[in-house]
């Protein structure tokens, strides 16, 4: 019979997972055919004799990170044997996003949200091969009526922006964290982020664009596994590697990820445009985009 794993131990691991993640080790081996109760080996060289000490040093190390780390990746089994997604084998992006989606089911029921009043799947939109891709919180009303991102007045406000960098809508990617609208247009939860983002990540290194703008500090936090106020995320690129991306494109190793206000928070407070439009202006200038030209009055 398997050994089942404590509770604790297995987060404990599901973290170790993660960190060796962002370390940018993802192959991970299990020795011998059987693990034993008091032994247990992972091929980064963490070798857990006895477990409740380890598991104890695991704690007070997760205890330490933990007010850094807001999220964490739904592991259901550190030792799965990892089997390259339907659309590692295709080159055509456009093909490799339906498989994609595909995937995902004509009726999603991984996680609550498709028992709490979703209409429809939001899977994302736009350019296949973008170079500038947006992520957003989730769909609200009008998205999950309409089965496309970012269509309410929120989205109203996405498109100048995007007009505002000199591009248009169809020229960018846009994606939710995730693809359910929470009811009431809540905050996703948790477990809810977890469940979908998988799938986001995937889509991501399909479409392997230059840059990822992260709309709001919900879609930062979750992308970038960081539990910080939007002052401090905000004003930089983060190097971004896709979680689970094993690439064999020596072209794209990864993106650039940049954190600006959500729109909805803009409507709110337009105040914070100037700040956003700074953020905008950062990637247009990483990616050689020049503004329009006003129209002479
Ligand atoms: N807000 C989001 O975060 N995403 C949408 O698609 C719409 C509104």
């Amino acid at each position: 019979m398997p050994p089942t794993l404590d509770p604790d131990l297995r987060r404990a691991l599901a973290e170790r997972v993660r960190y060796c993640h962002e370390m940018g080790i993802y192959d991970f081996y299990r020795r011998g055919p059987c693990v034993s109760e008091s032994h247990t080996v992972l091929s980064t060289g963490a070798e857990l004799v006895d477990p409740s000490p380890t598991q104890e040093e695991l704690r007070q190390e997760m205890a330490a990170k933990k007010s850094a780390v807001l999220t964490q990746p739904a592991v259901r089994n550190v030792f799965r044997v990892i089997t390259p997604n339907s659309e590692e084998a295709v080159t055509d992006p456009l093909a490799a996003l339906n498989l994609i989606r595909e995937d995902l089911g004509p009726d999603c029921t991984r996680c609550k949200l498709h028992k709490q009043g979703r209409k429809q799947i939001v899977f994302g939109v736009g350019n296949p091969r973008a170079d500038l891709m947006f992520v957003g919180e989730g769909p609200g009303a009008d998205e999950d009526l309409q089965g496309e991102p970012f269509v309410g007045r929120a989205g109203q406000l996405l498109n100048n922006m995007i007009k505002a960098m000199g591009i248009r809508r169809e020229d960018v990617y846009i994606a939710n964290i995730v693809k359910c609208r929470p009811p009431g247009s809540r905050t996703p939860e948790r477990d809810e982020c977890e469940t979908c983002s998988p799938f986001l990540m995937r889509q991501i290194a399909v479409i392997k664009p230059k840059v990822v703008v992260a709309l709001g500090a919900v879609a930062a936090k979750n992308l970038l596994a960081m539990n910080a106020p939007m002052s401090e995320l905000r004003g930089r690129f983060y190097d971004f590697i896709p979680s689970g991306f094993r690439s064999s494109d020596p072209s794209w190793q990864g993106t650039k990820l940049a954190v600006t206000y959500h729109p909805a928070f803009l409507l709110r407070d337009p105040r914070q445009k100037g700040e956003a439009w700074k953020d905008l202006q950062m990637v247009m200038r990483y990616l050689g985009l020049e503004p329009p030209k006003k129209p002479a009055e």
